[in-house]
């Protein structure tokens, strides 16, 4: 099929080389010269692991363009697909700018010469899709007034489920593809798009197997609003879950258990799930707040308080500030001390700097007269450029960011951080304090390493009196 896909962001680019891959011919869209200019030169503007591969055999197998010329690539479509950004305003509703002028622009670009299919793949408010059919009528409205009847076109809703860090793999092993669509040929489009991922008949390309026991995605249609409200309820929850295991975390702390073990113990349990438990600095990341912020807002007009959304949005607040909490209890002062941070990427295997707990903490440690150092291995440059603001000492290999440092947190759990040689890097600064923001370390490896160490939930065995004893000893 002929596919425009409008946004190379960390969706669209994914998409389009997924899709592409997959045998469909797709003509990537985006209004930044910079970042078409790039795909043009075969690199990726983002970083994510597989995708400058997936481009290559994108390119190989159905083809793949990137344009800044919109209309060009709309006309020779059967489906667009639009990707742009939906972010927060002040208000906490989704800024639908960009939406809203891709939409037309889709609406301008149509003729009568096929049907078309526009793919809303954007986290969107609940009635979006609606919104999107009537921008697209406007755009056909305004550009080809005498022609609005013989132009025709379907609309459709596809929630994009992908994780940033293994957003290749979602896409070709989705755990479900999710389309709402109010009539039977767009639908009809949407099924075939989408049927070699739905049975699975493509070869697994290097480096990205195909799960075990994998033979079908599950292909779920819906109304339009429930596609959009399967989005929401999906990261609603999942935010929901983390808050719920530091909620745990810091019960655990006071009353002595081991949230890790505590994890475990419920995670077993079918009903529960293992996966999204772990305690820590809290979540961040371009979606979670601004969805939940945003389903807040469309329930309050609906007259509907929305409580348990609210609350898991102020627990991820408050744990972020509970690393500032853990360095105050170990060091006293912080006004003067160095602190090291261990990442700075909302996540691993991501350049992704949005909503990350790390810039919250970096400024709040700032604020209070600290000196803040950082290391990430792929986040720097992307920080550097957007956050200048922050005075941050961003430093080349960990042992820079601890040499004569009085405190290390690890905010974004790198796999390379998981290998570092904790004795060496406790010998070489002025304090040895760990605040292990993602309970990575073994505590009483840290402790053995030298380290004073404090990790989420982990106070049992890990803080106070037996931290003490164990440096005293
Ligand atoms: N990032 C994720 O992990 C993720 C996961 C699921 C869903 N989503 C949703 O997908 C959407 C896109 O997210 P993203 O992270 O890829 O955003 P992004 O900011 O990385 O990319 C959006 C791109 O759209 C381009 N753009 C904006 N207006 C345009 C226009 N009129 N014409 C052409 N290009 C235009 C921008 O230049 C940018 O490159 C959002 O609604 C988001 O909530 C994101």
């Amino acid at each position: 099929m002929q596919i425009t896909v409008i946004g190379t962001g960390y969706v669209g680019t994914v998409t389009g080389a997924c899709l592409s891959f997959l045998g469909h011919q797709v003509t990537c869209v985006d209004s930044d010269v910079s970042k078409i200019e790039k795909l043009q030169r075969g690199e990726s503007p983002i970083y994510e692991p597989y995708l400058e591969q997936m481009l290559t055999l994108a390119t190989e197998r159905g083809g793949i363009a990137f344009t800044t010329n919109l209309a060009e690539a709309v006309a020779a479509s059967e489906v667009i697909f639009i990707a742009v950004g939906t972010p927060p305003l002040p208000s906490g509703e989704a800024n639908l700018e960009y939406l809203e002028a891709a939409a037309r622009s889709i609406g301008a670009a149509m003729d009568e010469t096929r049907f078309r299919v526009v793919v809303n793949k954007s986290t969107v408010p609940v009635g979006s899709g609606n919104l999107v059919e009537a921008l697209v009528r406007d755009g056909i409205a305004e550009a080809h007034p005498g022609k609005r009847a013989q132009i025709r076109f379907g609309v459709a809703s596809n929630p994009e489920f992908l994780r940033e860090g293994s957003a290749v793999a979602d896409s070709l092993y989705p755990d479900r593809i999710v389309v709402g669509a109010s009539d039977e040929q767009t639908l009809g489009v949407m099924r075939e798009l989408y049927r070699p991922l739905v049975a699975q008949s493509f070869e697994a390309p290097a480096g990205v197997p195909r799960p075990r026991g994998m033979e079908r995605a599950p292909l779920l249609t819906t109304s339009l609003t429930s596609a959009e409200m399967i989005k929401y309820a999906a990261n609603a929850f999942l935010a929901m879950k983390i808050g719920f295991a530091n909620e745990m975390a810091n019960i655990c702390e006071r009353v002595g258990a081991e949230a890790p073990e505590v994890m475990t113990g419920i995670g077993l349990d079918s009903r529960i799930g293992a996966k999204f438990l772990n305690a820590g600095a809290g979540w961040g990341g371009s979606c979670f707040g601004k969805d939940i912020q945003a389903l807040l807002h469309t329930a309050r007009e609906y007259g509907y308080a929305g409580k348990l959304l609210q609350a898991s949005y102020e627990v991820n607040c408050d744990q972020r500030q509970m690393v500032i909490q853990k360095l105050q209890e170990k060091l006293r002062i912080l006004k003067g001390r160095t602190i090291g941070l261990l990442g700075l990427a909302f996540k691993p295997d991501t350049d992704d700097l949005r909503d990350a707990p790390s810039l919250h903490i970096a400024a709040r440690l700032l604020q209070m007269g600290a000196r803040v150092r950082a290391y990430d291995p792929i986040a720097m440059a992307a920080c550097r450029a957007q956050h200048g603001d922050l005075k941050i000492r961003y430093c080349e290999t960990v042992d820079e960011l601890a040499a004569d440092a009085d405190a290390l947190v690890l905010i974004t759990e790198w796999a390379e951080f998981r290998e570092l040689d904790l004795g060496r890097l406790a010998r070489s600064m002025t304090t040895a304090v760990l605040v292990d923001g993602r309970n990575v370390y073994q505590p009483e490896a840290a402790m053995a390493a030298g380290f004073d160490y404090a990790g989420i939930g982990r106070s049992g065995r890990t803080n106070g009196r037996q931290v003490k004893l164990a440096a005293a000893s």
